[in-house]
């Protein structure tokens, strides 16, 4: 499996016939040099919540592909409502089996909402995802703080954590550390940090802070092999 981070919290995995993008914000976003154009052929789409620097360019990236978007309900008729049709809604705590894998909701304590033409569309709760692939166990937790939840997820064996560290808007270095004492990973990569001046982090000294899990820290555009 190939994972490649394209900076903030959008990442692009390919394995076999899965080929997704999570949370795209490629337009806008100044950690990557990836485009919506970049991607020709695209299997899914997983969206955690509907604020811009998550959401991104989804639907173009939809619509060029047809790649199958996977988001909670409230989110896909946003996107249906875009003319986009190859959907999977699914909501917080729900699990499913689809051809590639298994792919759990997960809770994210967070807000979510899509600002358009100066109006506020609700998105439903934000969310984080399980992505189980190939027998790799994948955790995006999305944007969120530090949540008693996520001792539930220690259970699920996760292979590898992905989650913000960036403060302000979500959990940073400190509470990120505590997270993966809950979550118990076997590797855990940090994002969402440094995208904006606000959300600055080091992730040197997060993988100071954090013991008995193997720290991977990407640079945007970096793939790691997994
Ligand atoms: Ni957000
Ligand atoms: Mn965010």
């Amino acid at each position: 499996m190939i994972l490649k981070y394209l900076g903030h919290a959008a990442f692009y995995i390919e394995s076999n016939q899965f080929k997704a993008l999570i949370d795209p914000f490629l337009r806008g976003n100044p950690q990557t040099k990836s485009v919506p154009g970049d991607f020709k052929e695209l299997s899914h789409i997983f969206v955690t919540h509907g604020h811009g620097d998550h959401l991104g360019d989804t639907v173009e990236i939809a619509r060029n592909t047809n790649a199958k978007v996977i988001s909670n309900a409230e989110i896909i008729n946003y996107i249906t409502s875009k003319g986009i049709i190859n959907v999977h809604p699914m909501h917080i705590g729900g699990r499913v089996k689809l051809a590639f894998g298994i792919v759990k909701m997960t809770p994210a304590l967070h807000g979510s909402s899509i600002m358009e033409e100066g109006k506020i569309i609700y998105a439903g709760n934000p969310a984080g995802f399980l992505i189980e692939v190939d027998g790799i166990k994948i955790y995006h937790a999305g944007d969120t703080g530090l949540t008693m939840d996520m001792k539930l997820l220690e259970e699920e064996k996760i292979d590898l954590a992905i989650l913000p560290i960036g403060g302000n808007f979500t959990m940073d270095i400190y509470d990120a550390a505590r997270a993966v004492e809950f979550i118990k990973p076997k590797a855990v990569i940090p994002i969402h940090y440094d995208t904006f001046d606000i959300i600055k982090a080091s992730p040197e000294k997060f993988r100071e802070l954090v013991k008995n899990t193997k720290v991977i820290i990407m640079n945007p555009d970096e793939e790691y092999h997994i």
